[in-house]
């Protein structure tokens, strides 16, 4: 039989030279790591390898090796937390495994038991416990990955792989801080398409979007919005999720995102708040959509003083307010901003900011949740 992913077996080899820890108000995202890192191997025909806690070290691969060529090469965003007590939680991290399980399977890598993954991470993360920050705002970044390691320009599934976490203490993503973003809309470029790749997350989605972002960034923007289509759907910022608020034609105020149709990363913070805002907002006659919609319906929101507010979310960057969306109005349309209104001198909205607590309240153990993972 192969062999499957066994915590119980877990190795550990602890470094020789711990890091000095940084002050939080200095940490950049993702650029300083801890002392250790996980790794699993696996090997077609046998399976896993027991997992291996090491000291932070570069990998060592022949130059031939397939990840390098061929884009085999996937990953997950998660984070663990510290409560107030100085307990160290994930946040559903069985979903990230889920997903990165699928992701593998797509572009022939293993896949595997998410709930022993779990467990292995737990582990990692409780020996890295010293890194986790205990700033409100600011958390231990876990950056599971998956590669094909098999040293072959033959291009085929992978004879071999590799599974590993590093894990780095970060504050927020942008380097403007937990500060409102402005977004330009971009049809030039395309992000994903049906029967793409668009809903996994895999490394070869992200480097074909850092020259639009590029583009982007010398017009005095922080990301791409993604459109698709002749209709201009809005679907989402690659590095986030988007919710728009508005109140919709028949007069009903809507919270509203792109649906999964395969084009749109499946995020576990999406996917929160779409329940936590049922819950919340259901009962003050809020509308919580799933559905396709156009940019030419936000901008015509803005116009009839029908939006709200718009709000990207996604693991790295929590919820992420947005203050403006540059669109080139379409097909012969005129170049124009979407204003998205924010409350005098603030930085998000109030629905924005209702979210974003309601989220930091179970990632920091505040609200009890099954959501919660005790490590
Ligand atoms: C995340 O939210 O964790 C992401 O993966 C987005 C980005 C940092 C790649």
């Amino acid at each position: 039989a192969l062999a499957g992913v066994d915590p119980s077996k877990m190795i550990i080899q602890r470094t020789q030279t711990p890091k000095e820890l940084m002050k939080e108000e200095d940490l950049v995202f993702g650029r300083t790591f801890t002392d250790h890192m996980l790794s699993i191997e696996w090997v077609a025909g046998k399976g896993w390898s027991e997992p291996r806690i090491t000291p932070y070290q570069n990998l060592s691969l022949d130059p031939a090796t397939c990840v390098f060529h061929y884009g085999f090469s996937c990953f997950e965003g998660m984070k663990a937390y510290r409560t107030e007590s100085g307990e160290l939680r994930l946040f559903r991290p069985r979903k990230n495994m889920d997903r990165l399980s699928l992701s593998s399977a797509r572009i022939a890598l293993p896949s595997f038991d998410p709930d022993a993954m779990v467990e292995c991470i737990s582990k990692y993360v409780a020996l890295e416990e010293k890194f986790v920050p205990k700033k409100r705002g600011y958390s231990l970044y876990l950056r599971p990955t998956m590669i094909g390691t098999q040293r072959t320009l033959g291009v085929g599934p992978p004879g071999s792989a590799l599974f590993f976490v590093i894990a780095s203490p970060v504050g927020p993503y942008y380097p403007s801080g937990f500060k409102a973003v402005s977004l330009e809309a971009t049809s030039k470029f395309v992000r994903a398409w049906p029967g793409g790749t668009g809903d996994k997350k895999l490394g070869g989605n992200y480097a074909p979007c850092i020259l639009p972002q590029q583009e982007a960034a010398k017009r005095g923007f922080h990301q791409n919005l993604w459109l698709f289509g002749e209709e201009g759907y809005v679907t989402e910022v690659g590095t986030m999720n988007l919710f728009t608020c508005w109140v919709n034609k028949e007069g009903v105020k809507e919270m509203v995102t792109a649906p999964l149709d395969g084009t749109i990363l499946e995020g576990v913070t999406r996917d929160s708040i779409l329940a936590l805002a049922k819950e919340h907002l259901g009962k003050e006659g809020w509308k919580i959509t799933e559905r396709k919609y156009t940019i030419k319906e936000v901008a015509d929101a803005a116009d009839e003083g029908r939006l709200l507010e718009a709000f990207g979310a996604g693991t790295a960057a929590v919820v992420s307010p947005v203050r403006r969306i540059a669109w080139d109005g379409g097909a012969n349309g005129v170049q124009r901003d979407i204003n998205v209104p924010l409350p005098e001198g603030k930085e998000a909205g109030p629905i924005a900011e209702r979210v974003w607590k309601w989220m930091e309240g179970i990632q920091y153990g505040d609200i009890k949740s099954d959501w919660s993972y005790p490590v």
